[in-house]
């Protein structure tokens, strides 16, 4: 049977190769995703900027640097996640991707879904919860809360680059991952009772 990781690799080349919108035209690297194949929760963000744009890699500037204390903060490393993006080409000027760019852009998302099966999803921002919940719903309302669907946790969170911009998100941001500690580790748990962790 071919691989969760067989089938990132795959998504991750097709990707590199994708003129599906115009983002492709502005990239100088697609950011297709990385983290562990057998990750059980996983963080979808809302598009590469422009170190991500450089390097390929998804969270790599400030925002990933927050990004990877929060982590901390929750018991997890990189490794045991899987880091993505809504879009995988940055948009412009770091704008918000358009709807036709996200949909266009959306099997390679779910294509990653698939394959990793998670038990949590974690949305940075209220354009990745509004594309995968379709909720128009204030994040000031619904961040830290999770939302099954098809047996998957979604769980909305303010972005990254918010606390770096406003003072008062990032203790918000903080209290959220703190008190998602216990499911972050019983989906590690899970993960691993099933033998793939
Ligand atoms: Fe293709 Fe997505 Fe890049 Fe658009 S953003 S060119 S759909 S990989
Ligand atoms: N912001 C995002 O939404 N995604 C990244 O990969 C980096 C910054």
């Amino acid at each position: 049977m071919i691989s969760a990781a067989e089938i990132l690799d795959e998504i991750a080349a097709e990707v590199r190769e994708c003129q599906l919108c115009p983002l492709g035209r502005g990239r100088r690297n697609a950011v297709p995703g990385e983290g562990s194949p057998t990750a059980p929760i996983m963080f979808i963000g809302e598009g590469p900027g422009e170190q991500e744009d450089l390097q390929g890699r998804p969270f790599v500037g400030p925002a990933g640097r927050y990004l990877d204390s929060l982590l901390k903060r929750a018991g997890l490393t990189r490794e045991q996640v899987y880091i993505t993006n809504i879009v995988k080409c940055r948009p412009p000027g770091n704008r918000e991707p358009t709807p036709d760019e996200a949909a266009a852009c959306r099997p390679y998302l779910d294509g990653q879904i698939a394959a990793l099966k998670p038990r949590v999803i974690c949305l940075l921002g209220r354009p990745a919860t509004q594309t995968l919940l379709g909720t128009n719903e204030a994040m000031q309302k619904i961040h830290g809360r999770a939302f099954e669907r098809d047996g998957i946790k979604f769980v909305p969170m303010y972005h990254p680059a918010a606390a770096l911009h406003n003072q008062k998100i990032g203790p918000l941001l903080v209290a959220d991952f703190e008190r998602l500690r216990p499911l972050f580790a019983d989906a590690v748990k899970a993960a691993q009772g099933l033998g793939d962790g």
